[in-house]
């Protein structure tokens, strides 16, 4: 299975430390969406979009590598994100949407908090301050394992 990474991380790097834990897990290679070209995206088996969260939805440029996609019929995906206040159900739905509108599968979905100081939350040192943390990484570890595991059984079943 070949896996890739799509990742936005402005803020405090704090998606940066859990794209680089999921990727290590995959053997994926890491990208910027700006780096990317459609068709060299559409190569892999599996593509994980991940960012921080900026007024309740990921970054702006997953969103423009998407709708410049065409259709693909199935293709696997995952999403992540980390937030001051994680709550995927709200923060993941533009992504999923724009995603499963592609024709994408989305195979899982892994969001932790991270420390945000956007705003006036400066003045009192941030929120979800030391996040992510050896266990939202391990989180995300175990994640990627369970992903990896998915796709082996599907790479067995296309083989038999
Ligand atoms: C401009 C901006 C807007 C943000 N909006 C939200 C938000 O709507 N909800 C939330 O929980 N966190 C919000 N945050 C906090 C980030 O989602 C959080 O710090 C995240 O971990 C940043 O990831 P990054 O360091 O990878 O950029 C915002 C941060 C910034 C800078």
């Amino acid at each position: 299975m070949s896996a890739i990474v799509v990742y936005v991380s402005i803020h405090h790097k704090n998606t940066e430390k859990i794209a680089k834990a999921i990727a290590e897990v995959l053997n994926a290679k890491l990208v910027k969406p700006w780096e990317v070209k459609p068709e060299e995206l559409l190569k892999y088996d599996l593509i994980g979009f991940g960012s921080g969260i900026y007024y309740w939805k990921h970054h702006r440029a997953l969103f423009k590598l998407i709708d410049n996609l065409p259709e693909v019929k199935g293709k696997k995906a995952f999403i992540f994100s980390t937030a001051g206040i994680n709550i995927p159900f709200i923060n993941h739905r533009k992504l999923r949407r724009a995603l499963r509108r592609k024709g994408f599968e989305i195979v899982g979905e892994f969001s932790c908090r991270g420390w945000d100081t956007n705003g006036w939350l400066e003045k009192i040192g941030g929120i979800s301050k030391g996040h992510p943390n050896e266990k939202d990484l391990e989180r995300a570890r175990r994640f990627a394992k369970r992903l990896a595991s998915l796709q082996r059984d599907q790479d067995s079943t296309d083989n038999y």
